[in-house]
C-alpha cells in the first residue's frame, strides 16, 4: 500500500481526483473523511491541507502527493518531483497596484510586500539584490495594498481575475507553476513497485492528451500526398475502402498541428475527416 496525499479543497483537488479516475483508481467521494482506501488499487488517499502536504511527506506520513510546483519551491528541498501533470498551470509574481509606476526591479527596495510565499519571494529578491520589507500572510493578499498594509504582493496568478478585481496588475513573474506528483526522500521497495505501476497509467494519460485519432478518406492516387502533409506521430495506416480506387486513412496525431494543415490536406484530396478523442495511449 501507497499512501497518496491530495489538497483536502482548493484549486488542485477536482483535478488530482479527475487524475485518479482517469488511471481507474475508484476513489469514494470523501471530504468528509481523511483518508480513504481504494479497494482496486493498492494505494492510500489522505485529504490535506494544501500547506501541509510537503512536511507530512518528509515525516513519512505519506509517500507522495499531488501539489502545486510552487509549493514545492516554497515549503521543501527534499521532495523530489517525479511527475508534471500539466494541470493547474499558475505563476507566482509579483503585483503592484495598477497606478504605479514602476520602470524596474528597484522600485521595491524599502517597499512592503506581502505574500503567502515569504521563502520563494525571498529568494527571488536576494538573488535581484533588492531588500524589501516581507510581510508574511496566509490569505486574501491581494487586498493588502488596498488597506494600506503594503506596496505590492507575492502571490499566485492563474487568469489574473483577481488581480484585476482588486485594482492591481501583474508586474514580474518568479516562478511558472503546474500541479508535479512529488515523493518523498526514500521510499520502500515494494511502495516503488507501486508507484512505478502508478507512473505508467499517468504516462498513458498524459500521452493521450492533445492527441487525436485521425480517420479520412483518400483516393488512392492521393495517398503519398495526403501521408506527406499529415503530420501523424508514426506511418499512417491504410485501408481500402469497399468503393474502388479509395481507402481510409488512420493516424494519430497532435491536435494543434493538425488545425494547421487541414486545408492543405483538403487541397491534398483528403474527404470525410474524424477526429476521435484518444482514452489513453499506451507508446
Ligand atoms: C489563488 C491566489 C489568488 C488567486 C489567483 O488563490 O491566492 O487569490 O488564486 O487566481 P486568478 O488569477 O485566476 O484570479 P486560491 O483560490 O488558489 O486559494 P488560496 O487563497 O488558498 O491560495
Amino acid at each position: 500500500m501507497i499512501r497518496l496525499a491530495i489538497q483536502k479543497s482548493g484549486r488542485l483537488h477536482e483535478k488530482s481526483l479527475s487524475l485518479l479516475r482517469d488511471c481507474g483508481i475508484d476513489v469514494q467521494n470523501g471530504r468528509d473523511k481523511l483518508k480513504v482506501e481504494v479497494s482496486n488499487f493498492p494505494i492510500e488517499i489522505l485529504y490535506l491541507r494544501n500547506s501541509d502536504i510537503p512536511q507530512y511527506i518528509e515525516d513519512g506520513v505519506a509517500d507522495i502527493g499531488i501539489i502545486g510546483e510552487n509549493l514545492v519551491y516554497e515549503k521543501s528541498d527534499n521532495l523530489e518531483i517525479i511527475k508534471r501533470l500539466g494541470f493547474s498551470k499558475c505563476r507566482v509574481s509579483l503585483a503592484i497596484p495598477k497606478e504605479a509606476s514602476v520602470d524596474s526591479l528597484s522600485y521595491f527596495n524599502s517597499k512592503k510586500i506581502a505574500t503567502s510565499y515569504p521563502n520563494t519571494l525571498r529568494r527571488f529578491l536576494s538573488e535581484n539584490n533588492i531588500t524589501a520589507d516581507i510581510h508574511h500572510i496566509s490569505g486574501s493578499v491581494e487586498i493588502a495594498p488596498n488597506i494600506g498594509l503594503a506596496d505590492g504582493i507575492c502571490d499566485i496568478v492563474s487568469t489574473g481575475n483577481t488581480l484585476y478585481q482588486n485594482g492591481l496588475r501583474e508586474y514580474e513573474v518568479i516562478l511558472q507553476s503546474e500541479a508535479v506528483l512529488v515523493k518523498a526522500p526514500t521510499l520502500e521497495s515494494y511502495k516503488a513497485d507501486i508507484l512505478e505501476a502508478f507512473l505508467f497509467r499517468i504516462q498513458a494519460i498524459l500521452n493521450a492528451k492533445n492527441k487525436k485519432y485521425v480517420l479520412m478518406n483518400v483516393p488512392n492516387v492521393k495517398i503519398q500526398d495526403v501521408s506527406e502533409i499529415l503530420p501523424v506521430l508514426k506511418s499512417p495506416t491504410i485501408m481500402p475502402l469497399a468503393k474502388d480506387g479509395w481507402s481510409s486513412l488512420h493516424s494519430v496525431i497532435n491536435e494543434n498541428k493538425f488545425w494547421e494543415v487541414i486545408g492543405e490536406l483538403k487541397d491534398a484530396g483528403a474527404e470525410d475527416i474524424l477526429i476521435i478523442p484518444i482514452d489513453k495511449m499506451v507508446a
